[in-house]
């Protein structure tokens, strides 16, 4: 704690050739602790590897003959139109890659034309990322046992305009995660909507999770769902059967991901999960989808496996520690590079023409 973390200033467009080179450029710059936390897992990270290996499962089928010329990546989710199906999903702490943090992201984002998630974990408060750009952002929420944080958070996302809540339930503890230990990582900098209870700052993130409802069931959603006429998403949802519990319960949106493998490592990648719950969802509402996504075709796989939206974390953070406000924006236009180049390729002139193509799942 007595030596100041540092913190990027970056702000510049990014040449990006592909993600991974981009993390070992952001790895220069980000501190160790700070990069460890970002970058690491649960346990063995095999479930986190799994996450990009898996989409191999399934492979594209090439279309010539289809008179594809310019896709168009525009799409619509509960009324909002973006640029693209891909959106910056909910990431703790934005501040550990870049001094303006999520104030950074969310004018990235929106010059990208697509929504920022907020996390209640944010560096910057709610209020100021809210105000920090015109485009459209949904609040992810995690859960407090104190039901008037959880209607405060609320009620300030509501007045600044969020579009939709997100409500995280695979994390009411955090996963075992080594490079965290190894660092001794405990958080730096302070989060914007703790710090008047006295919480993130100096602590690790069990201790910041162990504030949390470390309980959550359907009645939870229901209490949230009674406090928002906004559409409340369900996050971190793996199977079909938590997927129908949750739509009981009132969601209109859900989430499927597994954290990006930072919570139960021996699970399985949440692309391999993610047929199957859109199967037993069967369009009653949307279906938002992470981790491990790193490529256009990764994108154009969910799509066709039942996903609507595309969550993309660690890669725009790391564009964030390496290009500012600007680096972000760069990450959402190389996803749309690559995925403009896979649609023409496959033969498909739209989003929805994406959601009807076929994958094959040939085992190699
Ligand atoms: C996360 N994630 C996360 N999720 C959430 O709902 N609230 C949060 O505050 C955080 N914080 C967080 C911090 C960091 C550093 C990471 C990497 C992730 C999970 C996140 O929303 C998303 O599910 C994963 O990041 C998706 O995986 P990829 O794209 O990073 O592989
Ligand atoms: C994490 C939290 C904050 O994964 O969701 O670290």
């Amino acid at each position: 704690m007595s030596t100041k973390y540092f913190q990027s200033e970056n702000e510049k467009e990014i040449n990006i050739i592909n993600f991974t080179m981009l993390e070992e450029e952001a790895k220069k710059i980000i501190p160790a602790g700070g990069y460890g936390y970002i970058n690491g897992g649960a346990e063995d990270e095999w479930t986190l590897r799994m996450n990009t290996e898996a989409f191999n499962h399934k492979q594209i089928v090439p279309r010539s003959l289809t008179d594809v010329e310019k896709p168009d990546l525009t799409t619509t989710i509960y009324g909002e139109k973006i640029s693209i199906p891909i959106f910056m999903t909910t990431v703790a702490s934005h501040g550990l890659a870049h001094k303006d943090g999520e104030i950074a992201t969310a004018k990235g984002t929106a010059a990208a034309g697509t929504i920022m998630g907020i996390s209640t974990y944010s560096t910057k408060s709610l209020d100021e990322i809210m105000t920090a750009s015109t485009g459209p952002k949904w609040f992810q929420l995690y859960m407090s046992k104190d039901d008037k944080f959880n209607e405060y958070m609320i009620g300030k996302a509501v007045a600044n305009g969020a579009k939709a809540v997100i409500l995280t339930v695979d994390a009411t503890l955090g996963g075992y995660r080594e490079a965290d230990l190894k660092n001794n990582f405990i958080f730096p900098l302070p989060m914007g909507n703790l710090e008047s209870l006295g919480e993130g700052l100096g602590q690790s993130i069990s201790e910041i999770f162990a504030n949390a409802k470390q309980k959550i069931g359907i009645k939870d959603i229901e209490k949230i769902v009674a406090m928002t006429d906004l559409p409340v998403i369900v996050k971190g949802i793996e199977s079909p059967e938590d997927a129908l519990l949750a739509i009981g319960a009132g969601a209109k949106g859900i989430y499927v991901s597994n954290h990006g493998g930072r919570q139960l490592d021996g699970g399985p990648a949440s692309f391999d999960v993610l047929e199957s719950i859109a199967k037993a969802v069967n369009k009653k509402v949307p279906i938002i989808f992470d981790s491990g996504v790193r490529r256009g075709q990764h994108v154009f796989k969910a799509l066709a496996s039942g996903a609507d939206l595309v969550g993309i974390g660690r890669p725009a953070i790391y564009g964030l520690a390496v290009g500012g406000s600007k680096g972000v924006t760069s990450v959402f236009k190389h996803f749309a590079k690559e995925l403009k180049i896979v649609m023409q390729l496959a033969g498909c002139q739209t989003v929805e023409d994406i959601k009807k193509a076929k994958l094959l799942s040939i085992k190699y």
